[in-house]
């Protein structure tokens, strides 16, 4: 039994199958005004280091639609490690709330907060992974192509949180998994060695073409991440060349459906263009982050964990 939800590596893939299976499941029975009320006086503490849209609504609305509430805190309320140590928020945290999800720069913040927690924690993105967006990716690849497994998924961008997360779950869930980035951007040799051996396969170019070729699907993210802003003059040059536009989209093929994670910034990483055709699949993933999310946190909360 695994109490938190940090890393999708942690684990197996039949246990990540399941709470897909589950999370599509429990969208129908929600969708149909039938998913009952599990977490009725359960609260959640949200921690965000940084903005967010998408991941604060959605967990504060999920915890609402199982009857329970979430309670959202800034860097400047509590000053997570200066105003007080991080175990000791989580020792705190632990004994008034029912789980903890948290935003943090510092993967081994969210890490630490999971150690000294008597409570679930769930990772809300870290610099270092992203594990819900990949998980509610992955449901709106069911939905729309009828899974990841056997499909190749082609990053096309920055070697970072997202992808990260996404090639883990490719690995787990026997996707191929391809970044194209620019040199300096790639997912590092270490993270590369960890990936799972298996029916999944991971690959790094330097050339989006040749990326997107046999692709099911094409992802964005955003050339400048949350906290990397100081470098945004040499990654907007650096990028140039990875935009998801109609032009790299002609060389993918022509059923491929565009992802992006959102917040998206058109005109660098994708175009308006593609934006407004992919608009479905794309505001659906938005939408997967709620589902998913409120079945992670029902999981965790009423059962105790990930079994
Ligand atoms: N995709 C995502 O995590 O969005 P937010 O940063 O708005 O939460
Ligand atoms: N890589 C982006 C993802 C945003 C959801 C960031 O970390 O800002």
């Amino acid at each position: 039994m695994t109490k938190d939800f940090i890393h999708i590596a942690d684990f197996r893939a039949e246990q990540l199958s399941r709470l897909l299976e589950r999370a599509l499941a429990d969208k129908k029975l929600f969708q149909a005004g039938k998913l009952p009320a599990t977490c009725t006086r359960k609260t959640l503490a949200l921690i965000f280091e940084k903005p967010s849209l998408r991941t604060r609504v959605s967990f504060e609305a999920a915890m609402v639609q199982l009857g329970g509430a979430a309670i959202a805190l800034t860097e400047q309320d509590i000053g997570l490690g200066k105003r007080e140590a991080i175990s000791d928020v989580a020792a705190v945290l632990g004994r008034m709330c029912d789980a903890v999800a948290a935003r943090t720069f510092e993967h081994d913040t969210v890490v630490e907060l999971a150690r000294h927690a008597a409570v679930p924690v769930i990772n809300a993105l870290t610099d270092y992974s992203h594990p819900c967006q990949a998980m509610a990716d992955a449901m709106t690849a069911a939905e729309v192509l009828g899974g990841l497994t056997g499909r190749k998924l082609a990053f096309i961008g920055d070697g970072n949180n997202v992808a990260r997360s996404l090639a883990v779950l490719c690995a787990k869930l026997g996707a191929h998994f391809v970044l194209a980035s620019p040199q300096g951007y790639e997912l590092g040799e270490q993270f590369v060695a960890s990936l799972p051996a298996g029916p999944g396969s991971f690959a790094q170019t330097y050339d989006p073409r040749q990326a997107v070729a046999d692709a099911a699907v094409v992802y964005a993210d955003t050339w400048v991440s949350m906290g990397q802003e100081n470098q945004k003059a040499q990654r907007l040059a650096a990028f140039r060349g990875f935009q998801i536009n109609d032009e790299l989209l002609a060389a993918a093929p022509a059923d491929a459906v565009v992802m992006h994670c959102l917040p998206a910034y058109r005109g660098c990483e994708i175009t308006d263009a593609v934006m407004a055709r992919h608009a479905k699949t794309i505001f659906a993933q938005a939408e997967n982050r709620l589902h998913f999310q409120r079945s992670l946190l029902n999981v965790l909360i009423t059962e105790g964990g990930i079994r």
